[in-house]
């Protein structure tokens, strides 16, 4: 039996989605038409003996309620959301939640950062990880050098793809391997975690000082149920003979911005051409508007015949596109009214806002108003132009 553990975070982790996050957590904001977390959880699907899938957050039980009950029947797989009661880190979150995820006696553990677009090649990783007979296996992917310390950097053995070192965020480089934040483990890892956790309970009973000084150590230690994945258990264990790699010569983002929302918007719907063309629509189909390239538009949502649009544009739900609109690079969420002949590009039009006629590119805009690179928060309305400017 397999499980599957997707790291949500919480509302103090999305901050760089702002203001998209004020109002749904990160993991729950459209991708090609798809809640992000929506992603790793299909591919998920595809694993033989997969029993259950667990989102762990520190998001509130009811953002997520809805959205695991209506998966969990989708895909006639049990979706759970765990919540913790703080950030225990994104090793401590699974050893946290240790007894539920060990309740069917899975004999492998997949862990996914939900964070990351890919294509999840998660059943390679299991043949993999089989073969090669250590505690993990990760995903790793070649970056270009100036990009890698954003990223964990790493080596991995030519021959044997052991993972011989590894270094979170370097600041000087060590190698453009970066690992993909995707997992593949034993249920041994529980008890690596467990072994973190108890040296720090150890070392800090040893350095137990008094007074002033042990006010200043405490400050300066990470509490023993903090255990971060990758400093504090991927580095330790390279070149132990306990960890491998798996190299994905597919695509590989981040998500860590609106901005990469939509570049990682156009990867998944050029990938639905493979895994889901039904989701796309349909270039031949003459009773809709023009398209070009991939496009979704959700079935609830109005588009004019006259209107043009894509590439790379999700609709969703109840959205209406009016005549002769042009939408390039885009995702329009709920709700969302562009009126006739507005022009919208690279550009992510929040839920319930109304675009002017005539209009270019803006969150609300009054009509024949343009705003170009700008961040606007909700509940705005923009009469006058503006450029390269955030709205507050
Ligand atoms: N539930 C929970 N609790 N989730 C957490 C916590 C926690 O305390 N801390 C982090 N996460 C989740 C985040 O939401 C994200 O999905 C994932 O764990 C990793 O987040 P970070 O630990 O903040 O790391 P990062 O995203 O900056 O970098 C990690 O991922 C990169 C790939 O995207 C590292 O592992 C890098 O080495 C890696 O390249």
């Amino acid at each position: 039996k397999v499980v599957a553990v997707i790291m949500v975070g919480g509302p103090t982790k999305g901050t760089s989605f702002r203001p998209l996050s004020f109002r749904t957590p990160k993991p729950l904001i459209p991708l090609a038409g798809q809640p992000m977390v929506h992603h790793p959880i299909f591919a998920c699907k595809r694993i033989p003996n997969l029993v259950q899938i667990f989102l762990i957050g520190f998001y509130d039980d009811r953002e997520f309620a809805l959205y695991v009950s209506a998966i969990s029947s989708e895909l006639n797989i049990p979706v759970r959301y765990l919540r913790e009661d703080k950030p225990h880190g994104s090793a401590g979150a699974l050893f946290n939640f240790r007894d539920v995820i060990m309740e069917e006696c899975p004999s492998h553990i997949f862990l996914l950062n939900c964070d990351v677009c890919c294509s999840f090649p998660l059943q390679g990783m299991l043949e993999a990880h089989k073969r090669y007979g250590g505690m993990g296996t990760i995903l790793v992917i070649k970056v270009s050098a100036e990009s890698a310390n954003l990223f964990g950097e790493l080596v991995a053995d030519p021959m044997t793809n052991e993972l011989l070192h590894y270094t979170e965020k370097p600041e000087t480089f060590v190698s453009d391997l970066i690992n993909c934040g995707v997992y593949i483990f034993t249920p041994d890892i529980l008890t690596a975690i467990h072994d973190v956790s108890t040296q720090r309970k150890d070392a800090a009973n040893l350095r137990r000082p008094s007074g002033f000084e042990a006010f200043h150590s405490a400050a300066k230690t990470l509490p023993s149920d903090f255990v971060r994945l990758d400093q504090d258990i991927l580095s330790p264990l390279a070149g132990k003979k306990q960890l491998y790699t798996y190299e994905t010569l597919d695509f590989w983002e981040q998500i860590k911005t609106p901005g990469m929302s939509l570049k990682c918007c156009a990867l998944y719907l050029a990938q639905f051409r493979f895994t889901s063309p039904h989701l796309l629509v349909n270039e031949d189909c003459t009773r809709n508007a023009t398209t070009v390239g991939d496009v979704y538009v959700h079935p609830s949502a109005k588009v004019h015949p006259t209107a043009k649009i894509g590439p790379n544009v999700s609709i969703s739900a109840n959205a209406r596109i009016g005549a002769g609109v042009r939408l390039i690079s885009c995702i329009i969420l709920d709700d969302v009214e562009i009126k006739e002949n507005a022009f919208v590009m690279h550009s992510i039009v929040g839920w319930k806002s109304s675009i002017g006629k005539w209009s270019r590119e803006a969150v609300i805009v009054e009509d024949e108003v343009m705003v170009r690179s700008c961040i606007v928060l909700p509940n705005k309305t923009l009469n006058v132009s503006v450029q390269e400017e955030i709205i507050l």
